[in-house]
Parts: C-alpha cells; sequence; structure tokens
C-alpha cells in the first residue's frame, strides 16, 4: 500500500482506522470468537464445555501451553503457581504505604506495576533482549504472576477497606483462596462455601481470554516494544479499568441502584435513547447477538441467589434486559447483554470486588505474550496517523503561488 502514491510527495495510501475496526495487527490461535453466532472457543474447545468441565487453572495451562494438561501436568502446573505465589515483603510495605482512600484498581495496577522492581532477574533493560528466550525464564515469569495477582489484589483490596492483609492458606484452591483471603479476617478455621468458590472458578474461566480486546491489545502492543512482562501486563489492567472495557462490571451495580426499582426503567430507557446515558453491560464490539459468556453467568447468578439469598436489584436486571430487548434502539444496533451484566451483581454477592476480574485475564496477557514472543512477524507496533498538519502545509505554500 506504501507504493500506491499520487505523487513524489505523497506516502502511499494510509487506512484510517479509527477504534481499528477493520486492523488485525496479529494473528492468534489462542482464543476464537463468532460475533454473529454468538460463540466463542479457547484452543478450539467451546467455552461452554470448559465452563462445565474444568477448573481456572486447567484452562490456564490450556490457554498458555495450547493443550489440556495431563493430570501430572496439571498437578506439577498448579505446585509452581502456588511455589512462585510469596509477594516480596517489600511490595506488602508498598501496598501499606499506599493511600487508604485510593481506589482498589488503582492500588491494584500500581501494585502490579512494581512487581517488576523486585525481578530485574526478567527485565530485558536489565539483563538483554535474549532474556525471554529461555523457557525457564518464560515459566518463571508465569508461575510468579498467576501465583502473586490474587494476593496483591487481595492485599490492595483489603488495604484501601482499612482491613488487615491476610495470607493465602496452602490447603485451598485457587478461587477458594481468593474468598479466604477477602473474608477470613486471618481467622485459620474459616472455609469458604464450595459452590460459591465453584462459581468463581467458573467466572474465571469464563473471563481468561478474548482475542484482541482493549486490554489484550494494550499487553501485546507494549510487549512488542520489548519491554518487561511485568509492564506490559500493568499496561493490560489500566486498559481494563476503563468503564467501557473491563470497568463496566462495577458500573452495572451502580446504574442498577440508581434505577432503583422496576417502576422506574421505562424513563431509564428513555434516557438511553436520548444519548443521555449509557446502559452499562450491554452492548460489544465483536457479539452482534448473545455473549456466550453472559449466558453462563446468568445460570450461575440463578445458583449464587439461590445460596446467599435474593437481591432486589437481579429483578431490575432481568426486567431492564427484557425491556431493552423488547425496544426497536436496542434491536436495531443489535446490543446484546454482555459479560459484565449479571457479572457485577454476582461479585457482589459473593463478596470479590470487581477488580479481581483482572486475575483470569491474566491468563489471556500471558499467553499473548507468549505468542508474539514466537511470532517471526512480531514488530514494534507503530500505527500510522493521517497527517492533517501536512494537508494545510501545502494549503499555505500553494496560497503563497497564486
Ligand atoms: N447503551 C446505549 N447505547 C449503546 C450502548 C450501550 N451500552 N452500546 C452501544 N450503543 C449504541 C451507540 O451509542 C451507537 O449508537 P449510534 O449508532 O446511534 O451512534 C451504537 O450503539 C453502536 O455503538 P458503538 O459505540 O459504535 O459500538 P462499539 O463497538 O464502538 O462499542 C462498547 C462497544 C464500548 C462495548 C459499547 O457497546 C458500550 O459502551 N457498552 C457499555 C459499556 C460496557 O458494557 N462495556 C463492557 C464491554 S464487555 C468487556 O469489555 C468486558
Amino acid at each position: 500500500l506504501k507504493k500506491i502514491t499520487k505523487g513524489k510527495h505523497d506516502k502511499g495510501i494510509r487506512l484510517y482506522d479509527p477504534g481499528y475496526l477493520n486492523t488485525a495487527p496479529v494473528r492468534s490461535s489462542i482464543s476464537c470468537t463468532d460475533g454473529d453466532e454468538g460463540t466463542l472457543r479457547y484452543r478450539g474447545y467451546p467455552i461452554e464445555e470448559l465452563a462445565e468441565s474444568s477448573t481456572f487453572l486447567e484452562v490456564a495451562y490450556l490457554l498458555i501451553y495450547g493443550n489440556l494438561p495431563s493430570q501430572s501436568q496439571l498437578a506439577d502446573w498448579e505446585y509452581a503457581v502456588s511455589q512462585h505465589s510469596a509477594v516480596p515483603q517489600g511490595l506488602l510495605d508498598i501496598i501499606q504505604a499506599m493511600p487508604q482512600d485510593a481506589h482498589p484498581s488503582c492500588a491494584f495496577v500500581s501494585a502490579m506495576s512494581a512487581l517488576s522492581l523486585f525481578y530485574p532477574d526478567a527485565n530485558p533493560s536489565h539483563m538483554g533482549q535474549d532474556v525471554y528466550k529461555s523457557k525457564q525464564v518464560r515459566d518463571k515469569q508465569i508461575f510468579r504472576i498467576l501465583g502473586q495477582a490474587p494476593i496483591i489484589a487481595a492485599a490492595t483490596f483489603l488495604k484501601t477497606a482499612g482491613k488487615p492483609h491476610v495470607l493465602p492458606s496452602s490447603n485451598l484452591s485457587y478461587a477458594e483462596n481468593v474468598l479466604y483471603m477477602l473474608h477470613s479476617l486471618g481467622n485459620r478455621s474459616y472455609k469458604p462455601n464450595p459452590r460459591l468458590a465453584r462459581v468463581l472458578d467458573v467466572i474465571f474461566i469464563l473471563l481468561a481470554e478474548h482475542e484482541m480486546n482493549c486490554s489484550t491489545a494494550a499487553a501485546r502492543h507494549l510487549a512488542s516494544s520489548g519491554v518487561d512482562v511485568y509492564t506490559a501486563i500493568t499496561g493490560a489492567i489500566g486498559a481494563l479499568c476503563g468503564p467501557l472495557h473491563g470497568g463496566a462490571i462495577e458500573n452495572v451495580p451502580k446504574m442498577l441502584s440508581e434505577i432503583g426499582t422496576i417502576e422506574n426503567i421505562p424513563d431509564f430507557i428513555e434516557c438511553v435513547k436520548n444519548k443521555k446515558k449509557k446502559l452499562s453491560g450491554f452492548g460489544h464490539r465483536i457479539y452482534k447477538n448473545y455473549d456466550p459468556r453472559e449466558r453462563v453467568i446468568r445460570r450461575l447468578a440463578d445458583e449464587v441467589f439461590s445460596i446467599v439469598g435474593k437481591d432486589p436489584l437481579f429483578q431490575v436486571a432481568v426486567a431492564l434486559e427484557k425491556a431493552a430487548l423488547s425496544d426497536e434502539y436496542f434491536v436495531k444496533r443489535k446490543l446484546y447483554p454482555n459479560v459484565d451484566f449479571y457479572s457485577g451483581l454476582v461479585y457482589r454477592a459473593i463478596g470479590v470486588p470487581p477488580q479481581f476480574t483482572a486475575i483470569p485475564r491474566m491468563v489471556g496477557y500471558l499467553a499473548h505474550w507468549l505468542e508474539s514472543l514466537d511470532d517471526p512477524d512480531t514488530k514494534i507496533m507503530r500505527p500510522q496517523q493521517v497527517k492533517m498538519e501536512r494537508v494545510n502545509a501545502r494549503l499555505v505554500v500553494l496560497s503563497a503561488h497564486l
């Protein structure tokens, strides 16, 4: 395209593609969506199947290494992740020094970025560009990130909630430990509800990977410069916090609280149609049909509320979904509930703060990081811009000749 020019000053064709609607900067085999059919597969497996019969760490292995693990591979993998879960004391001190009124998501992003301070052995600027050629070095960073991220998320959340830091328990599963760190207040005999832990595990499976979404694209963009993996991951979770992306999970319960009761839904829908408000948890760049993850989470919501008791906002959410799906505005634009519509309420019901949505996403970011390291086509990402300034400059030259 660079060679198709209209004259010697023309630098060739550029595609002006705001939001990258039609631009694919990478080829990837990690996950695959079909937005019209409303399907999502991880390494060829439909997510419904994985949600039914796998665990989160098993799916993490699948996404990162390309195949489902054997029983012994899974045991080794789980062991390696838990063996690398000790958060450096210096990082726990940094978390303790954070302002208590910080937003927990900002505290989490900052703490994750600080991991790079403690692991210079994984920094290409320190060790040289070849450092990630070693499988051992790559694996070590993967174990550290997956092992430590939930503990860091819990520590930053507890800090901003004014509660004491709680270390994980070695007898519990990955999801059980999240519930344990958040709710035990350090009481070693606290036992997380196994059904709620399984719900969290399934949500983690559903959120682990989603092609080149905004945050994954950020991870690959950063990684393309050769930066250390902690910095690439931090950029991604920073992008995830935005209200148009993973931040929607926090906004949905707020929006439902503002609506308050089913009677107020028609007025709210009018505001949305007049562009005064957005319906959080609705719409998706890829899915112009149901988001397949939402269907699974909707079923999980029924289970969770049967355990913890009814949430009146859940009834508002169900009625809001029904009202939107029968309204011309949403039908015409193919706006359906996305993964965040019910998961915000489910997270709230099981007592898991919204920023934990970043934990499973680490898996997808890491899988993409590895894929980019091994892809011979990987180049530093450097999009073009349409050069408005040059057009103006030409006009000035022309008028001077006149
Ligand atoms: N509420 C009201 N109108 C909406 C919504 C919504 N949630 N989503 C899209 N629309 C409208 C737009 O205003 C636009 O209308 P127009 O044609 O009259 O201008 C039309 O639908 C197309 O929307 P776009 O913004 O062009 O769609 P895009 O693919 O760029 O955006 C996005 C997708 C960001 C997810 C959008 O649907 C949105 O803002 N949703 C609400 C936030 C949300 O739930 N985000 C989570 C997404 S899932 C995830 O990241 C984990």
